[in-house]
C-alpha cells in the first residue's frame, strides 16, 4: 500500500543494511547489532554511512591473529558484505554499498526509492506522525511579573516556540507552559508600594505604564526604609492568606505585566498558556507531606530540605524556608508532581539559561527518588542555553539605549532589515545567491520586487526571522554575541539568505508559467524523475527531512534543523549553477523538484518560527 506519510529513510536504510549484513554473517552463526546510520549529503554515490561493521568486526576478532571471520581487516569484511549483497533484490531499497577509507560501509539508495518519496511529498504533503504519541510539557519563556523581560527570556521564548512546533509536527500532544514568576516575597513590597502610591487603586483605574520603574522604586524603599520593609513582609502573609485587597493589587500588577509580555509574544508569533508559580501555591502542602512520608525531608539550619546524594556538593532543595515560607524550589517540586501525576505527561522539557541547570537537575532527581518520575517511561530534561552578549563579547546593549528593552531590540532589528530592503530599491546591494544564470539575467540588477506598501511588513518579518534564526542556529549551550550585522547578512547561514533562497524558488515557479492545476496534473501523471546528478543530491537531502526532526527532538538540538535548511539552500544554489530549469527540456520535472524543495523549506520556516516572503 502506498503510504501517505513521510518515511524515515534512515530506518529503512538501516533495516535493509542489517538484512544484508546478517546474510553475510549467516555462515558464522553471528548476528549484527542494529545498524547505526548517519546521513551524508555531499556525495553522488552515497546517501548514508555506518560505523557498525567496525563494531561487529572488533567483537569477533581473534586475539592472536587479529582476524575476524578469517578476514584480515575491516575493509576486507566490508567487501565480503558487499559481495553478498544482491542489487537485484526488488524489496531492498539499496542500490549500492561501498567502503570508506576508515572502514565505514556506505549506502546508496535506489533512485526509484528517492523519486517515489519525492512524489509522495508532492502528492500528499508533509506529514510525519510519530509512532508513539506522547504528552509533552514544555516550560518556556516564563518571565517575572513587574520585571523586565530580558534577552534570556527572549532565548527561552524563541527556542521553546520552535521545539513545541517540532513536537506538534510529530503529532505529539504539547502543553506550552508559561511558568510566570507571579508569586513570592517581592509582591509584599510591590503591593505595599502600590497602596502608598495609588491609595485609591481599588476604585480607580491606575496608570502604571512603567512597571520596571515602579519595581525599582519599591525595591529602593524596601532596602532603605525599615518601616516599609516590615509592612512589606506582613503584606506577603496577607496576600498568601487571601486578603481581598492584596489579591486585587496583585491581580492589577500581573495584568499590567501580562499586557507587556503579550505584545512581545504577538510580534514573535508565540503561543503560550499561563500557569504561573501562583498556580502551584495551594499544591505545596501536599507535596511537603509526600516528601515527609517518603522520609526525604531533612531539617537543616531551621529549614526543611531535600538532599540528593549525587549532588551532595550543591546546596539542597529548600522546601520550607527558615521563615516558614515557600520559594522557587517548593514551587517546582509541586509543579513537577502536577505535570507527572495529574497531567500525566510522558516528557517534560524546561527551557532556561544553563545557570539554572543545577536547580532542575536537583528537582528532577528528587522527583525520581520519590517515584513520580520513572525513566525511561517518563523523560524530564533541562534544555539549557548560553548567555547573549554584546558584539564585543561584553554586556549586551542596543544602539539607542543602555539597557536592552526587548521591544527596542525587536524594533531595531526591523529598522535594520528595512535599511537592507531600501538599499535594494536603488539596486545597490547584491542579491544573495545572485549567481549569474538565466533567471538572474532576466532580473537585471538587484531591485527589490516589493512595492512600497510591502516594505514595512517585509522588514518586520525579516527582522524577527533574523533574530530567531540566529539564536536557533547556535549550539544552544554556548554563549553567543548578538550582532545585527551578522544576523542580517545576506550571505552565509542566516535567515536573510534563506528568505532569499525561498523567494527565488517561488520566483522560478512563477516564471515557469506552470499554474498550480497543471502542476497537480504533472504530479499525478508523469511525476518527478531525476534528470541531473545535482538533482539527486538535492532529492536525497529532501527525503532526510523527517530524520533530521527525529534527531532534533531526541537531542533537543534545533541547530541540526537550521544546519539542514542551510545545507538545502546551498545545494539548490549549486543546482542553479549546474543546470537550467525554465530553459531546459526537463523543465517540468525540474519544476517539480523546485516545488518539493519549496514545500520542505516552507515547513522548516514554520518550525523555526519564520514567516516566508514570496518576493523580496
Ligand atoms: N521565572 C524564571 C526566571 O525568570 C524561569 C522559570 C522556569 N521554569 C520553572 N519551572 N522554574 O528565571
Amino acid at each position: 500500500m502506498e503510504s501517505k506519510v513521510l518515511k524515515s529513510m534512515m530506518k529503512i536504510a538501516s533495516q535493509h543494511t542489517l538484512n544484508v549484513v546478517n546474510n553475510a554473517l549467516k555462515p558464522y552463526n553471528v548476528q549484527s547489532p542494529p545498524i547505526k546510520i548517519q546521513p551524508v549529503s555531499n556525495l553522488v554515490d552515497v546517501d548514508y554511512n555506518t560505523p557498525t561493521l567496525l563494531q561487529v568486526f572488533n567483537q569477533n576478532k581473534d586475539k592472536k591473529t587479529k582476524q575476524a571471520f578469517g578476514l584480515a581487516d575491516i575493509k576486507a569484511f566490508c567487501h565480503k558484505v558487499i559481495e553478498s549483497f544482491n542489487p537485484e533484490d526488488k524489496d531492498c531499497a539499496i542500490e549500492k554499498l561501498g567502503v570508506t577509507d576508515q572502514g565505514f560501509l556506505t549506502i546508496k539508495l535506489k533512485q526509484q526509492v528517492i523519486e517515489d518519496e519525492i512524489n509522495n511529498i508532492l502528492k500528499n504533503g508533509l506529514n510525519y506522525p510519530t509512532e508513539k504519541k506522547q504528552k509533552i510539557a514544555v516550560d518556556f519563556s516564563s518571565p517575572n511579573i513587574a520585571k523586565e523581560m530580558h534577552v534570556g527570556h527572549l532565548r527561552s521564548t524563541i527556542i521553546g516556540e520552535s521545539i513545541c512546533r517540532i513536537f506538534e509536527f510529530q503529532n505529539h500532544e504539547v502543553l506550552r507552559i508559561n511558568h510566570l514568576g507571579d508569586w513570592g516575597t517581592q509582591f509584599g513590597m510591590l503591593i505595599t508600594y502600590m497602596k502608598r502610591k495609588y491609595p485609591n487603586f481599588l476604585n480607580e483605574p491606575i496608570d502604571l505604564s512603567d512597571l520596571t520603574m515602579f519595581y525599582k522604586e519599591s525595591k529602593k524603599l524596601f532596602d532603605e526604609d525599615p518601616e516599609f520593609k516590615k509592612t512589606a513582609q506582613l503584606t506577603v502573609v496577607d496576600l498568601q492568606s487571601g486578603d481581598p485587597e492584596c489579591r486585587k493589587a496583585w491581580e492589577i500588577l500581573c495584568e499590567i505585566s501580562r499586557r507587556e509580555f503579550t505584545e512581545i509574544y504577538k510580534r514573535l508569533d508565540i503561543t503560550l498558556e499561563d500557569f504561573g508559580e501562583s498556580f502551584y501555591n495551594d499544591k505545596i502542602p501536599a507535596v511537603i507531606q509526600d516528601l515527609k512520608d517518603a522520609g526525604m525531608l531533612v531539617e537543616s539550619d531551621g529549614a526543611q530540605c531535600v538532599f540528593i546524594e549525587k549532588y551532595k556538593n550543591q546546596p539542597p532543595l529548600f522546601i520550607v524556608k527558615k521563615d516558614g515560607g515557600y520559594g522557587y524550589d517548593s514551587t517546582d517540586m509541586a509543579c513537577i508532581k502536577y505535570r507527572l501525576k495529574t497531567l500525566n505527561c510522558n516528557r517534560l522539557v524546561y527551557i532556561t539559561d544553563v545557570g539554572q541547570q543545577p536547580h532542575f537537575d536537583y528537582i528532577i532527581a528528587a522527583a525520581e527518588k520519590i517515584g513520580w518520575h520513572v525513566p525511561p517511561t517518563t523523560r524530564a530534561e533541562h534544555m539549557g542555553f548560553g548567555i547573549v552578549q554584546g558584539e564585543d563579547g561584553k554586556r549586551f546593549r542596543t544602539r539607542s539605549s543602555e539597557t536592552v528593552k526587548l521591544k527596542d531590540l525587536l524594533d531595531e532589528a526591523r529598522e535594520r532589515a528595512l535599511e537592507k530592503i531600501k538599499e535594494r530599491i536603488s539596486g545597490g546591494a547584491k542579491e544573495e545567491g545572485a549567481e549569474e544564470d538565466e533567471e538572474e539575467k532576466e532580473n537585471k540588477g538587484n531591485y527589490t520586487k516589493l512595492s512600497e506598501e510591502e516594505y514595512l511588513d517585509a522588514a518586520e518579518k525579516m527582522g524577527m526571522a533574523a533574530i530567531k534564526y540566529y539564536d536557533l542556529r547556535q549550539n544552544r549551550i554556548s554563549n553567543y554575541n548578538f550582532s545585527y550585522d551578522k544576523m542580517l547578512d545576506t550571505k552565509g547561514n542566516t535567515a536573510v539568505y534563506l528568505l532569499y533562497s525561498y523567494a527565488r524558488l517561488c520566483s522560478i515557479i512563477r516564471k515557469s508559467g506552470v499554474q498550480s492545476e497543471e502542476l497537480c496534473k504533472i504530479i499525478q501523471t508523469q511525476g518527478f524523475k531525476i534528470s541531473h546528478p545535482q538533482e539527486r543530491i538535492i532529492a536525497s537531502l529532501l527525503i532526510k527531512f523527517p530524520d533530521v526532526l527525529d534527531q532534533v527532538t531526541e537531542d533537543l538540538a534545533i541547530n541540526r534543523l537550521t544546519d539542514y535548511m542551510y545545507d538545502l539552500a546551498c545545494k539548490v544554489a549549486e543546482g542553479y549553477r549546474k543546470y537550467h530549469i525554465n530553459n531546459s527540456e526537463d523543465k517540468l520535472t525540474r519544476i517539480l523538484l523546485i516545488e518539493a524543495t519549496r514545500q520542505v523549506l516552507e515547513k522548516c520556516f514554520y518550525l523555526v518560527g519564520i514567516k516566508p516572503l514570496e518576493k523580496i
